[in-house]
């Protein structure tokens, strides 16, 4: 076993075949934990984890689940589970934005991303709960929210609405569960160098900007957020719970609508 801070436990990391959720999955394993990898679409994503995760000597598994669908949310948690034996942390971090108008907003598109960014996290999490009820064990809850769980972000209203979701449905389990030693905490990440940003990577008429309003002048890293998920996941974060934590470079606070 690793001597990480982490070391004897599995995480399950939703949408970890790329970007954020491949780092967290990554920096976790680092950390000492077995891993849960999840894609929905891409398994080559899910490989390049898996083969990130063993290279560093821990176990993991691959399950295909697309999570705004409840029953796959289900499946999710149990072929995870089964596969190493129990699952500690869970972080719900698969989330998708679509930018347009209020106007022109289409079913589908709220679907989508009400689906995969709150109704997922909703089920996943309650899979979870349900398995770790039945063992009897402690657990951890950690939801890669947005900055956009509490700023506004004109033209991407279905993005605003799952993540203001996603921060009360935070706050109101962290009551629910803490009783049953299970912690619910949310990170919001700013503006991270990640595939959902590539558009805006590209566009030097909407980055330099945004740029300008991060005091601390950069973009941010997946290793960035996936410092504070580890952190979360561990020990010593075993009083912290009902709270957002912003892995922002200061954006939050600096924030001017173009
Ligand atoms: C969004 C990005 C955006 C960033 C800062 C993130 O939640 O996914 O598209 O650049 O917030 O506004």
């Amino acid at each position: 076993m690793s001597d990480g801070k982490l070391a004897g436990k599995v995480a399950l990391v939703t949408g970890s075949s790329s970007g954020i959720g491949q780092g967290i999955a990554v920096r976790m394993a680092k950390d000492g934990a077995d891993i849960v990898i999840n894609y929905s679409g891409r398994i080559e994503g899910a490989q390049e984890t898996q083969r990130q995760v063993e290279a560093l000597g821990r176990k993991s598994t691959i399950v295909q689940a697309d999570i705004s669908k409840v029953a796959d949310c289900q499946s999710l948690v149990n072929a995870g589970w089964d596969a190493l034996g129990k699952v500690d942390i869970l972080v719900n971090n698969a989330g998708v934005e679509k930018g347009a108008d209020f106007w022109d907003v289409t079913e589908a598109d709220y679907d989508l991303v009400l689906g995969v960014n709150l109704k997922g996290p909703y089920f996943t999490t309650q899979a979870f709960v349900q398995r770790l009820l039945k063992a009897n064990l402690p657990g951890r809850v950690i939801n890669i929210s947005s900055v956009h769980e509490d700023m506004v972000f004109p033209h991407f209203s279905t993005y605003c609405a799952s993540k203001g979701g996603i921060r009360m449905l935070m706050r109101d389990l962290a009551v629910e569960l803490g009783p049953k030693n299970i912690t619910v905490n949310n990170i919001a990440p700013g503006a991270i160098i990640t595939p959902i940003n590539k558009g805006l990577m590209q566009d030097h008429a909407k980055l330099d900007p945004l740029l300008r309003n991060i005091p601390l002048g950069r973009m941010g890293t997946v290793d960035d957020v996936a410092a504070m998920a580890s952190f979360l996941a561990s020990d010593d974060a075993g009083y912290v719970t009902g709270s957002t934590y912003v892995v922002d470079g200061g954006l939050m606070r600096n924030y001017h609508e173009q």
